[in-house]
């Protein structure tokens, strides 16, 4: 059977249908009173030069302000800087219409959290949605009215930069964390000064680029599109979200940014999205670089047209709508449409009443960096760092004797905030060094570096290692930090080669053949090849392994927490790591094969495998070590069917888990789904729910999973959603790989 399509009156902003009409009211009157070139010029968004994210500047800005050329201004911030601007569109602009201030507050204003795919590992929502609360309220008080976050882009190739930025391969995980953001970013209240307007990004798709390679073309069907990529925005767009970025890359030969399937049928139509659509940095310029506008004017033209509302940084609404509508080629009621988004947006932030409400110096001062602001960013990083592997050397007890603290990132701070850290200054970040220096006395550390830089000879790289070996094997444990340079992930920031780079790798193998016991730990953007150096005959395994991302502001005191048992880890991977950048792209909702590798009949060597690597990733999504130990007992479940029928029909799956372990700890549970006969090839496993479940040692609990017809429906291959009769299987387990299975029947 088909599901019918409910579309639901969407809750833009969490307005009510008075407090709308209110705003819209306050837009018209406004509206009426503007000429074609002042709404045009509202249409029109331009970096500052306070700060760089794209290729290109505008020279003039603050003029172009001052003559009504400008609706939001992005990449300004500070009380002082923002009050300066808006005091020319306000005190010199003829209508006076204050400025929208947009900005990257990606993971953190001044206090930067780990980075998003970090705390995605925490599979815990509530998370993300505390650290977007601070985020917005630093924001906020520092002249922001609108964060260009959160990006919600499923990637499942770890070769693509931006990978750090999102909540990694999963659909079900990035909805529930673009809901917890913006929650945490609007608030309830959006006249709130603590609070900014989200923007969702980037629409869509932008995460399958081709080969992982930054603004590359992006192949996905519609129901692939619909089924794995969109459910996050649609969830954005159902959580209230004000505004939604349009991505760099085509779709099905059509770029994102002049979409009309994307931006008008689904957006608006489907999804009824009330809220802006602004461009990515000069995509409608890039129009033209894809092939599909032949000058600056039909670039324009179409991207207004398929539904554009602003546009970032080209200047090409700014010079060609009016000849376009005069020529008739855009309408004026399609010009009145966007001006009138842009102008309730402005009004339900208030700035009609107070254009200064956000730049407020004191509030700024009072804010910014505030303890409990770092104590959070400190608390969310112990919950971001993925244990991978633990001999029973951590959590550090009594004193651990002499040790050797190795490799660069050490002593630096700016590595540790990551890329798209707003604001956020390296001399804000507490290093590593003084970290561990609270808890371990001082003679008995000794530093190395072990790398002279990756621009260095190879002479004084192989003296540096010499020095590292040396303090290796004069040390009872090493704590060896590697990783990625911060420029290596993020945007523009592909790699074809993701293991650790050079100097770090030939650092991490001469350390641990040392053959002192080691505690490795990872920092990085994205998923890392790790084989060569953990899982590997020519190298001593770490007896420690702990992957930090790029932790943030407090992430070094988290990673010290972590280290000595003051916290417990509890993350868990929410993209694989692979074993070679060959498997790519990787994921473990693949669908299964005409010749799957566990059927060994009639000749393996024809299943769908490579011959120099096993199919699976090494660290697989879902997976993440604790302190402690836990038992799953066998799942049961209510009924062993469910009714087709009625949508809203449910059973539940019930186990018992005990913590059998000497130390509390939290536990993810996750329930995966697949079904097994389907009108099309459906997933090996989609997870379809997960608890965290608290648990002291020797205490058990029940776990419970309700799971409900509605919940196993899919896109077919006509677009419709539908459950069909037959048997569902389900696995629970600590991981996507070690799970238990228990079957059910769907039923007319
Ligand atoms: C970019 C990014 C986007 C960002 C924008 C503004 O190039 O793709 O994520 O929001 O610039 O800085």
């Amino acid at each position: 059977m088909t599901l019918s399509h409910t579309a639901s009156k969407m809750p833009f902003l969490n307005l009510s249908a008075v407090q709308y009409a209110a705003l819209k009211k306050q837009a018209d009157e406004l509206l009426s009173r503007m000429t074609l070139a002042e709404k045009i010029g509202q249409m029109s968004q331009f970096t500052s030069d306070r700060d760089v994210t794209g290729p290109s500047i505008r020279e003039g800005y603050k003029n172009d302000i001052r003559e009504g050329r400008v609706g939001s201004v992005f990449n300004a911030f500070d009380a002082d800087f923002t009050r300066q601007l808006q005091q020319i569109a306000v005190e010199e602009s003829r209508l006076g219409i204050p400025l929208l201030f947009g900005y990257d507050v990606v993971h953190g204003f001044r206090t930067i959290f780990p980075i998003p795919l970090g705390m995605a590992s925490s599979w815990h929502p509530d998370v993300l949605e505390e650290a977007a609360r601070i985020a917005a309220k630093e924001a906020a008080a520092a002249g922001i009215h609108w964060a260009f976050a959160p990006m919600v882009d499923i990637s499942r190739d770890a070769r693509w930069g931006r990978v750090m930025e999102g909540c990694g391969e999963d659909p079900l995980l990035t909805s529930l964390y673009a809901k917890a953001q913006i929650r945490g970013l609007q608030g309830d209240d959006i006249a709130s000064v603590e609070t900014v307007a989200a923007c969702v990004k980037h629409y869509a798709g932008y995460g399958a680029a081709e080969a992982g390679r930054d603004y590359n073309t992006v192949n996905l069907s519609e129901r692939v599109m619909r089924s794995i990529h969109l459910p996050p925005f649609q969830a954005a767009v159902n959580a209230g979200v004000a505004a939604v970025m349009t991505s760099f890359n085509t779709v099905d030969g059509v770029p994102a940014s002049c979409n009309p399937l994307l931006l008008d049928q689904i957006l608006r139509r489907e999804w009824q999205f009330e809220g802006l659509v602004v461009t990515d940095y000069t995509a409608i310029m890039e129009l033209i670089f894809h092939g599909v506008a032949a000058d600056p004017a039909e670039a324009a033209q179409k991207a207004v047209n398929a539904g554009v509302d602003m546009d970032m940084q080209d200047g090409y609404f700014l010079d060609h709508l009016e000849q376009l509508v005069n020529e008739h080629k855009v309408t004026a009621e399609r010009i009145d449409e966007a001006v009138r988004r842009i102008l309730i947006l402005k009004a339900a932030l208030g700035l009609f009443e107070d254009p200064y409400r956000y730049c407020d110096e004191a509030r700024e001062k009072a804010t910014i960096l505030a303890p409990q602001h770092l104590e959070k960013a400190r608390q969310i990083a112990r919950e971001s760092i993925v244990l991978l592997k633990n001999d029973g050397t951590l959590p550090l007890s009594g004193s651990p004797g002499k040790v050797a603290v190795i490799g660069n990132l050490v002593e630096d701070k700016g590595e540790w905030i990551g890329p798209w850290h707003g604001a956020g200054r390296a001399d804000e970040v507490t290093s590593f060094k003084s970290a561990l220096e609270k808890r371990l006395p001082l003679d008995s550390i000794r530093y190395s570096k072990g790398t002279a830089g990756e621009n260095a000879s190879n002479a004084d790289n192989e003296q540096a290692r010499e020095e590292a070996i040396q303090a290796a094997r004069q040390a009872a444990l090493v704590i060896l930090v590697v990783g990625e340079r911060e420029y290596m992930s993020g945007e523009a920031a592909s790699r074809t080669d993701i293991r650790l780079p050079e100097d770090q790798r030939l650092l991490a193998k001469a350390v641990l053949n040392t053959g002192t016991p080691t505690i490795m730990v990872t920092l990085s953007g994205r998923p890392l090849v790790l084989g060569d150096v953990v899982d590997s005959n020519e190298v001593l395994p770490p007896h420690v392994l702990l992957h930090a991302w790029w932790p943030g502001t407090q992430g070094a005191p988290a990673l010290v927490d972590l280290l000595f048992g003051d916290a417990d880890p509890s993350a868990r991977l929410p993209m694989g790591f692979p074993r070679h950048v060959g498997q790519l792209p990787l994921y473990y909702a693949q669908l299964p094969t005409g010749r799957p590798l566990d059927k060994i009949d009639p000749d393996p060597r024809y299943s769908s495998q490579y011959i120099d690597s096993p199919n699976t990733p090494l660290f697989p999504f879902g997976y993440g070590l604790t302190y402690t130990h836990f038992e799953y007992g066998t799942p049961k479940l209510t009924s062993t069917v469910l009714s087709l029928s009625s949508p809203e029909d449910k059973l539940i799956l019930t186990l018992t888990l005990t913590n059998t372990g000497q130390r509390k700890g939290i536990e993810v549970v996750q329930l995966y789904m697949r079904d097994p006969v389907a009108s099309i090839s459906r997933p090996r496993r989609e997870l379809i729910d997960f608890k965290r479940i608290a648990l002291d040692p020797g205490e058990d609990k029940e776990v419970h999973f309700q799971i409900k017809t509605k919940q196993l429906g899919y896109l077919d291959q006509h677009l419709q959603n539908r459950v069909e009769s037959g048997c569902i299987e389900l696995f629970v387990g600590p991981n996507v790989e070690e799970t238990q299975q228990i079957k059910f029947n769907l039923i007319d």
